[in-house]
C-alpha cells in the first residue's frame, strides 16, 4: 500500500531560479534562505519518497484567465515547462506518475471534487523552483503528480475547501495498492503582494500565526474568508491555499520537524517547513 512520509512547504519565487543558476547559495542575501533546505535534504535522504504530490498554482503558463479551472490535476508521464519571461533557465522535464494520478482522479470525483483532468499540462515556476530546491541534483529521483489550485482569478476556493481537497487526496493515497512512498508538497506564499498600492506588503505576525496553527489546528484557519486573507497576507498571500491542501493530505497527528522563515526573498516572505505524519514517524522508528 502507498504511504505518506510527510509534507514539505516552500515558497516558489522565480528569482530563486536565477540564484540557483548563478550559484549564489552562499551570498549574504541568499544564504539564510538556502540554508533552510539543509534539513529538507537530510530528511528526504532518510524518508526516500518515490512520488511527490505537488499542490501549486499556475501563474498563466498553462491556464489563462479565459479558461481557469478551480482544481486541476495532471495525468501525464512527463511534465514540461516553458519560458515564462522571468529570465531563468527552463527546467528539464519532470517525470509523472500517471497511474497514481488516475487513482487520485477517480477518488476525488467519487468524493465530489470534480477536478479538471490534464493529460498534458505545462508546469510553471510554482512547481519547477520547489523541485530544484528540494532535489538539487542533476537527475530527478522522483515522479510527481501536480495538483493545481486557482489562486489567480476570483472567486477562489475557500481555505476550508482546500483543506478538504487535501484530506480527500490523503485518503486516496492511502488506499492505493502499490507500495509507494509519497511526500506531499505545498508551494507559494507566505505573505506577499506583487502589485497595486500595497506592493511589497509582508505581514510577519500573520505568517507566524499561520505557521503555528497549520500544524495542529489547521481548521482554526478556515474562519478567514479569502477577502480577510488578502487583507492580512497580501493579494498573492492566497497561495497559502496550496499549503492548506498539503496539510490536509497529511493523515494522523502531524508535527513540525523543521521551519525556516526569512524575509524578504524578492517581494515575498519565504518559508520552508517539513512536517512529519504519525505513520511516517512510526515507520521510520520501526
Ligand atoms: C514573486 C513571488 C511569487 O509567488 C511569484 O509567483 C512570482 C514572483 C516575487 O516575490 O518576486
Ligand atoms: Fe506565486
Amino acid at each position: 500500500m502507498a504511504i505518506i512520509v510527510g509534507g514539505v512547504g516552500t515558497t516558489h519565487v522565480p528569482a530563486i531560479g536565477k540564484a540557483i543558476a548563478e550559484k549564489k547559495h552562499n551570498d549574504p542575501y541568499w544564504k539564510p534562505f538556502f540554508k533552510g533546505f539543509d534539513y529538507v535534504h537530510y530528511w528526504l535522504a532518510r524518508t526516500k519518497p518515490d512520488v511527490a504530490v505537488v499542490f501549486y498554482n499556475d501563474h498563466g503558463l498553462n491556464f489563462f484567465l479565459d479558461k481557469l479551472p478551480t482544481f486541476a490535476i495532471g495525468a501525464a508521464n512527463e511534465y514540461r515547462s516553458e519560458d515564462e519571461g522571468w529570465g531563468i533557465p527552463v527546467s528539464r522535464p519532470i517525470p509523472g506518475d500517471a497511474g497514481l494520478s488516475w487513482h487520485l482522479i477517480n477518488a476525488l470525483v467519487a468524493d465530489e471534487f470534480d477536478v479538471t483532468m490534464c493529460q498534458e499540462m505545462l508546469i510553471d515556476h510554482a512547481v519547477t523552483i520547489p523541485m530544484a530546491l528540494i532535489w538539487p541534483g542533476p537527475a530527478w529521483p522522483i515522479k510527481i503528480v501536480p495538483i493545481e489550485i486557482n489562486t489567480v482569478q476570483h472567486p477562489l476556493p475557500s481555505l476550508e475547501r482546500c483543506l478538504k481537497l487535501g484530506r480527500s487526496v490523503g485518503r486516496a493515497i492511502e488506499s492505493y495498492k502499490q507500495d509507494l512512498r509519497t511526500v506531499i508538497i505545498g508551494t507559494g506564499g507566505l505573505s506577499h503582494q506583487l502589485d497595486g498600492q500595497r506592493a511589497g506588503f509582508i505581514n510577519k505576525e500573520f505568517d507566524r500565526l499561520c505557521l503555528d496553527k497549520i500544524v495542529a489546528e489547521p481548521d482554526a484557519l478556515t474562519g478567514y474568508s479569502i477577502h480577510d486573507w488578502i487583507k492580512e497576507s497580501g493579494s498573492q498571500g492566497v497561495e497559502f491555499l496550496n499549503w492548506m491542501a498539503m496539510r490536509g493530505a497529511l493523515t494522523g497527528r502531524v508535527s513540525e520537524l523543521n521551519r525556516n522563515y526569512h524575509i524578504p526573498i524578492s517581494n515575498t516572505a519565504a518559508a520552508t517547513v517539513v512536517y512529519d505524519t504519525e505513520s511516517g514517524a512510526a515507520r521510520q522508528a520501526a
